[in-house]
């Protein structure tokens, strides 16, 4: 263990900010690199990126070229290996930094209307986050500042205006960004794949369709990193996964076509400690996974095929089943991982070993204490069960997504939405369907997956609905409620209970629904971090 890690867990939080700001201080651009801890001054970026959101024709089907909406990155200045970007039609660019760096971000947004990006996943100043309030009019720029607090993991960045996140995501605008370790040694060796699963439609001359209804949107094909062959050619070794959800309503069942058990290595918002094997694994729009995929002694033309398993989603029967040909109780293929001896249409992210000092030299001046704010300590957040400090009822009424019987307002925050910076508190979502339903079992059913912002959380309840006993077995081995998250999947009925600090930035910022059509029809509100 290192003697920053040891002293973040020694540190409690609050008092220990300034403890710790002194101790950064004293220490200056010492060579163990920059501390998570510490919020860096403005003007002291390791990083500086230029992201661009702008119109650019994209081949989905080789008949035609389509005119989507694209996020383009370029390192200003910093390790010019932070930014990857393969190009149409992978969905948009990879940015890679370590732990503890500090970004500086300068956004113009090129597109017809307004826009935010959001770094989804990411402990963030609430004027960073995104927020639709602080959306960015055609032609205009924002700067997007901050330190990279959280933990080695998987996180990305798409747009949220108001009304328009699942339009914007479903029309190319995402991205990843990847955390590394801090040090390079505690970096896993090898090279990682990142898979980005979203689903497409198309009308007879080939044309992208996005028709969603308020109940949500099902393509009829999947796409893989922006292909839809779904085949990747790769040599025999152990790769890593790097799978994002970035559809905007598609709930993916995992499993290999094998068989074999799937072997996961991180969440959302880290990796596991050791990894964990499951059946299979369900992946909600908004969430990431690691997985292993062991190729290695395999040879030429063998391989794994990643599919998506038939589930129930409580919806069957219902009302409200979306027209697809890809329906979700259907089982398909995902991406296929050939062993090859030219695996030539790779999409590899840089190699760990290959990078730049950690932090830099620049850990130049440090802002005011008031700023200065540990990274949620998260180590130490009991993980047992508990009745839950507040509880949101999930439904729709009157044709409307509510979060306890509300629906979204831009500024506004409910007495009950209120919550102390640094408390650490329960929160359930119960998925109460409702509508015209409640009472006879709901109609109005569907899964839902739950998103926090600024914060990770971990899964410490979940309470079934007896009446959907039978759909709840086809996903009930499949939730990696093990690691850290951002997003849980609450199914029908369902209640599920999530344990969180509330911390390390006090602000304005968003709880909603990810299946995007239901957060663009309201199923978001405010909550508030005083202090
Ligand atoms: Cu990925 Cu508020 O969203
Ligand atoms: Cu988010
Ligand atoms: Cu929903």
């Amino acid at each position: 263990m290192t003697s920053r890690r040891r002293f973040l867990e020694l540190t409690g939080w609050g008092a220990g900010a300034l403890a710790l700001g002194r101790l950064a201080a004293s220490t200056g651009t010492s060579g163990a690199g920059a501390d998570p801890g510490i919020l860096r001054a403005q003007g002291a970026a390791d990083l500086e990126l230029e992201l661009v959101a702008a119109p650019e024709p994209v081949r989905l089907r080789p008949e035609r070229a389509e005119t989507m909406w694209r996020y383009r990155a370029r390192v200003i200045s910093g390790d010019p290996g932070a930014v990857v970007d393969p190009g149409p039609p992978f969905p948009g660019p990879v940015i890679r930094a370590r732990q503890g760096q500090a970004l500086s971000i300068r956004f113009r947004n090129d597109l017809p209307e307004e826009t935010t990006v959001h770094w989804h996943g990411l402990e963030m100043p609430d004027d960073m986050d995104g927020h639709p309030r602080h959306a960015v009019a055609p032609g205009a720029e924002r700067a997007y500042d901050y330190q990279l607090l959280n933990q080695p993991a998987t996180y990305w960045f798409h747009p949220h205006p108001h009304g328009r996140t699942a339009w914007q995501v479903y029309h190319g605008l995402v991205g990843l960004l990847i955390i590394d370790p801090a040090e390079a040694a505690d970096a896993p060796s090898g090279e990682d794949l990142p898979l980005v699963l979203q689903d497409r439609r198309f009308d007879a001359s080939g044309a992208l369709v996005y028709d969603p209804t308020p109940m949500g949107f099902l393509g009829d094909e999947i796409y893989v990193d922006g292909r839809p062959e779904g085949r990747l050619d790769l040599p025999a070794e152990r790769h890593r996964l790097r799978l994002l959800n970035g559809a905007t309503h598609r709930i993916f069942k995992l499993g290999w076509s094998d068989g074999r058990p799937l072997r996961v290595l991180g969440t959302d918002g880290g990796m596991l400690e050791s990894p964990l094997d499951k059946p299979y694994a369900m992946l909600a729009p908004g969430q990431r996974l690691m997985l292993e995929a062991d190729l290695s002694g395999m040879r030429a033309g063998e391989g794994l095929a990643l599919e998506h398993l038939g589930f129930d989603d409580g919806a069957i029967g219902g009302m409200m089943q979306l027209p697809t040909r890809l329906p979700v109780s259907a089982s398909f293929g995902l991406v296929d991982l050939r062993v090859s001896a030219e695996p030539a249409d790779r999409i590899y992210l840089p190699s760990l070993t290959r990078g730049a000092a950690v932090g830099g030299a620049t850990v130049a001046g440090l802002a005011d204490s008031s700023a200065m704010r540990l990274a949620s300590r998260r180590a130490d957040l009991p993980l047992q069960d508990a009745a839950p400090d507040r509880s949101f009822d999930l439904s729709m009424q009157f044709g409307r997504w509510l979060i306890d019987g509300r629906s979204f307002e831009m500024e506004a925050v409910a007495e009950d939405e209120i919550v102390e910076l640094g408390a650490e508190e329960v929160w359930e979502w119960f998925n109460a369907g409702g509508g015209m339903g409640m009472g006879m079992g709901g109609m109005m059913r569907m899964p839902h997956a739950m998103h926090l912002h600024l914060v990770q959380f971990r899964v410490v309840g979940r309470d079934p609905d007896p009446a959907f006993a039978a759909a709840y077995e086809t996903v009930r081995d499949g939730f990696v409620d093990e690691g850290w998250r951002d997003t849980v999947l609450v199914m029908p009925g369902e209640r599920v209970r999530i344990r969180a600090r509330f911390a390390p930035f006090p602000g304005l910022y968003l709880h909603h629904c990810h299946l995007l059509e239901h957060e663009d029809g309201g199923m978001m509100r405010n909550f508030r971090v005083s202090g």
